[in-house]
């Protein structure tokens, strides 16, 4: 079997670029480790920046998006006693949506089966050869091993995957950081009430209120790295997340039962060799970013723009010239993202140790985005995102 482009991921990194490069008339394989259920049913991001809600419209992704994306005019921060609303409303009208990636994936995943192309679940790419010239994907389904030939690879297959693992020195040219914390994402039948939606600092940890619809709450605690979700009763969840987002404020949350849990790591990494060959990253494969920024969907909508010119140059027109600008352009808009996200986890997380003095500069980084112009202006352009970089 031979394909144009063989994408490695159907996380939103990989489906999309399949969407992108399936309408400038490339053919594509995606292949996928997970079952079907499984990614489908895989709940993580939510909150959209303009230019990722722009990408899915002009791709034809926005039927459900249009009608049950949430578009957010303000966020509040609390810490210390104090609640503060913050505008983020940008110019030209640019704002935040919430609209849960679980259902981008879910819409991607429906519009390249009506349209019949290649989706393989429950195929494990385990090795990817003759990357200079014309590289061939070796996978695993159902216990036997197949091959594909391709003239271009991507691996969209986030930061476990396989493709960077293939880029000879990717790791001397690897940046990371490790946060001492984990996040507890839960997801409730539970009304999500503005009131007490924000992010929070307290002397118990981070607490994260948001929600996916209105009868929908999106909730995170800090945690401890190690921290076993088997520890914490349903109501106890609820009487945390109250002591950190609302008791304090002489408010409550809405509670109701919890449909998903899931723990995350805190890390940021940045691969800074996006390119090697007939191979490419795009997403979480070549950076992660601390969930705190609410960045790394928005990161590989980015990317997958930029990388889908630069393969429709190369297979149409024999151009390499956007490839080879293609790492250089995404890490443009890659570092400062990371640099934000990094900040937002500084300012609001308890770290291990943390002295009263720590805790009064967190405050005081709070207190400029919130009560300075200049510190606020930063906050909104920062949350609502870098513009993408185009060639
Ligand atoms: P992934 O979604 O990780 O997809 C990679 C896919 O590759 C997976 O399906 C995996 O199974 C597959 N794969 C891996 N290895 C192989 C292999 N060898 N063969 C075949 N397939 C393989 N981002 C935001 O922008 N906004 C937010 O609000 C936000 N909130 C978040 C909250 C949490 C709790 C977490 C954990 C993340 C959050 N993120 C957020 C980050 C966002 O979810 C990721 O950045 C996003 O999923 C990246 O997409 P991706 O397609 O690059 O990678
Ligand atoms: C979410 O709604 O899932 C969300 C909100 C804020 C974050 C991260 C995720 O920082």
């Amino acid at each position: 079997m031979k394909t144009q482009v063989g994408i490695i991921g159907a996380g939103p990194a990989g489906l999309l670029l399949g969407r992108i490069l399936q309408q400038h008339g490339v053919d594509t394989i995606i292949f996928e480790r997970r079952g079907k259920d499984y990614v489908l049913a895989r709940i993580r991001a939510g909150v959209l920046e303009q230019g990722t809600v722009d990408t899915l419209r002009e791709f034809g992704v926005d039927e459900r998006l249009n009608r049950e994306g949430i578009p957010h005019e303000e966020m509040k921060l609390f810490w210390a006693g104090e609640r503060h609303t913050i505008p983020m409303v940008g110019d030209h009208g640019r704002r935040l949506t919430t609209y849960g990636q679980n259902k981008i994936v879910e819409d991607l995943v429906n519009l390249r089966e009506r349209d019949e192309l290649p989706l393989i679940f429950d195929a494990q790419v385990e090795a990817i050869t003759d990357i200079e010239n014309a590289p061939v994907i070796h996978f695993t389904k159902n216990g036997e091993q197949h091959e594909i030939q391709c003239d271009f690879v991507v691996g969209c297959d986030g930061f476990h995957g396989v493709a960077r693992k293939h880029i000879p020195d990717a790791e001397a040219h690897s940046f990371v950081k490790e946060f001492p914390f984990s996040w507890f994402g839960i997801l409730a039948d539970a009304a999500s009430n503005s009131e007490t939606r924000g992010f929070g600092h307290t002397e118990r940890g981070l607490a994260v209120s948001s929600s996916r619809g209105p009868d929908i709450s999106r909730l995170y605690l800090q945690v401890d790295p190690d921290f076993d979700m088997g520890s914490m009763t349903d109501e106890q969840i609820w009487d945390e997340l109250d002591l950190r987002l609302s008791n304090q404020y002489g408010k409550t949350l809405t509670r109701g039962p919890i449909i998903d849990k899931t723990v995350a790591r805190l890390r940021a990494f940045v691969c800074e060799k996006l390119v090697y060959g007939r191979l490419a990253l795009a997403g979480d494969a070549c950076h992660i970013v601390p969930p705190s920024g609410a960045k790394g969907l928005n990161l590989a909508v980015g990317d997958v723009r930029l990388l889908s010119e630069a393969i429709i140059a190369l297979l149409k027109q024999n151009n390499t010239g956007l490839l080879e600008r293609y790492g250089e352009l995404a890490l443009r808009r890659i570092w400062p993202t990371v640099h934000w996200s990094c900040l937002m986890s500084e300012a609001f997380h308890l770290f291990p140790g943390q002295s009263s003095f720590d805790t009064r500069r967190q405050y005081e980084t709070l207190s400029h985005w919130v009560h300075n112009e200049t510190g606020q202006r930063w906050f909104r352009e920062s949350m609502l995102g870098r513009p993408f970089p185009q060639y």
